[in-house]
């Protein structure tokens, strides 16, 4: 028997975004909403319009580069919302509006300010107005999860007759437990006269950690859409993380009444670019994705595992694509195996120059290091992207100095808009001495929010890939760099953070930037 469609909403790069520092400029969206969309979300919320030009163009970016996933975006239950938000979507070759507006007592009474009435009345408005841009529109009752039963039948039915085709069911505040949402569902179905007429959506929220756990229970309840993000990333303690959504569905075939269309093997690729982008770590025990998901530490296990692998594992690793660890390319591999091997991560390059500049870099790295696995390859299109991010500041050279009971020092040449500048400076260790060294030059006045060296691969010839984020009057940005010298790598990433920062002054972070 042919099982139902368990719609897969990605909103990483919205209410992912809203994480405190998880900012993604224009292009980095594009690129994780191209990995979302190669892993076949079936729709990608690329952000919130209104928010801030930058937001609004980004969207609008996610909306002309994809092809086969449904884009999205966010309005408050308001006109200029909506219209910021259809006019982002413009160029989409499929369009969806989410709009919302809260529904509990104390969200309307504290926050809105508003009678029942009149909420009814402003979402029916919104929802009538998104459908003069697209036929696909979604409506969410924020903080559905501590919202009255009735009101929320009454919100429902309204909204699916003003025209919305998607009702999702925010726990805005992550405060209800797997059998109390699921009869939440359970009784919206049952209970709003023209339910048939749209499809049910969860949106769970972690404060609890119940995310997932909430999500899937709604689906044996009839929801066909679960709304997550990439490791779980969100607001406070985050979203449902698709990898276990997707997995638990996949898994469990044998209870579920609906399967997703996700491509699971693309897992792995999406999860680390998210991390990369966003300087969020996957923690080493995290399901499907962190280090240790698929490792078997004890021996009886070990044994286990080798007499018959079903003995202790439930899922395939390669099946979420962690066979990418194994060796890839190396020294003597060509152009085209490097292509077509990026091609299959993901990765579509814009020109012949742009494959030639990457191929370039990835034989000096082949160099100094000659087994290339995957998270290299990642890695080294970060760098690419790197070059290509629009520099005002470029590391022309650096020498450190450093020795036992003596203060490290760092020597850097710096080029600020084509001029050439020279600074020394002393500091507790090489990489704090080159920051120190590139503020001569610089002077940014940023704040150092997050300084992290993750080890790419095994192996002390191991890329390391640094991660820094700078924080400056409400902008956040998050630099990256990688190379098998992590002091390099650490100017890297705080110069291409100074180059983010300069080109995203307009842009704050919708955390700090009030909407
Ligand atoms: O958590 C929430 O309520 C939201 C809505 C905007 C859907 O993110
Ligand atoms: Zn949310």
């Amino acid at each position: 028997m042919k099982k139902d469609k368990l719609i897969i909403f990605d909103t990483t790069l919205r209410d992912g975004e809203q994480s405190p520092g998880a900012s993604m400029n224009k292009d980095e969206k594009i690129r994780i909403a191209r990995a979302l969309e190669h892993m076949r979300v079936d729709v990608i919320e690329a952000g919130f319009p209104v928010a801030s030009r930058g937001d609004f163009e980004a969207v609008q970016a996610v909306a002309a580069a994809i092809e086969n996933s449904t884009v999205c975006g966010l309005a408050r239950a308001a006109e200029t919302d909506i219209d910021r938000a259809g006019e982002a979507l413009a160029k989409a070759k499929s369009a969806r509006i989410h709009t919302f507006i809260a529904t509990s007592p104390i969200h309307m009474q504290m926050k809105l300010r508003m009678q029942p009435e009149q909420v009814v009345e402003t979402a029916v408005n919104a929802i009538k107005r998104a459908r003069r841009y697209t036929d696909n529109v979604e409506f969410s009752p924020e903080d559905a999860g501590r919202s009255e039963l009735d009101f929320l039948c009454r919100v429902v039915e309204a909204a699916i007759n003003a025209g919305a085709t998607t009702i999702n069911i925010p726990d805005t505040v992550g405060y209800n437990l797997p059998i109390h949402y699921a009869e939440l569902i359970r009784q919206l179905i049952e209970k709003v006269p023209n339910s048939d007429k749209a499809i049910f959506s969860t949106h769970c929220h972690n404060d609890l950690g119940l995310a997932v756990a909430n999500s899937l229970a709604a689906v044996f309840s009839g929801a066909r859409q679960i709304e997550c993000t990439v490791n779980g990333l969100g607001e406070r303690a985050g979203n449902a993380a698709l990898e276990e959504i997707v997995m638990s569905v996949r898994t469990r075939q044998d209870v579920f009444p609906c399967d997703t269309g996700i491509d699971t093997t693309q897992i792995m690729t999406c999860s680390r670019l998210v991390s990369s982008i966003t300087g969020f770590a996957v923690q080493p025990n995290k399901a499907i994705v962190g280090a240790n998901a698929f490792a078997h530490e004890s021996g009886i296990h070990q044994d286990g595992v080798i007499k018959s692998r079903e003995t202790y594992e439930i899922m395939r690793a390669e099946d979420v694509g962690w066979s990418s660890n194994r060796l890839v390319l190396g020294k003597h591999s060509g152009r085209n195996a490097f292509r077509t091997r990026l091609e299959e991560l993901g990765f579509k390059f814009d020109s012949e120059e742009a494959l030639n500049d990457a191929f370039r870099r990835f034989k000096d790295l082949a160099d100094k290091k000659h087994e290339i696995y995957d998270e290299d390859l990642l890695a080294l299109i970060t760098e690419h992207d790197l070059e290509n991010e629009n520099e005002h500041f470029k590391l022309i050279s650096m020498k450190v100095g450093t020795e036992t009971g003596e203060t490290p020092t760092a020597k850097i040449i710096l080029s600020v808009d084509g001029q050439e500048h020279a600074s020394e400076a002393t500091g507790d260790g090489l990489v704090d001495a080159c920051f120190k060294a590139i503020e001569l030059s610089v002077n940014s006045e940023a704040a150092l929010d997050l300084f992290s060296v993750n080890s790419i691969t095994g192996g002390t010839d191991a890329q390391g890939e640094v991660n820094v984020r700078l924080k400056k009057s409400g902008v956040v940005v998050n630099g990256q760099g990688a190379d098998t010298d992590i002091v390099i790598a650490s100017a890297h990433a705080y110069i291409n953070a100074l180059n983010k920062l300069y080109n995203a002054s307009e842009r704050k972070h919708p955390q700090l930037s009030a909407v």
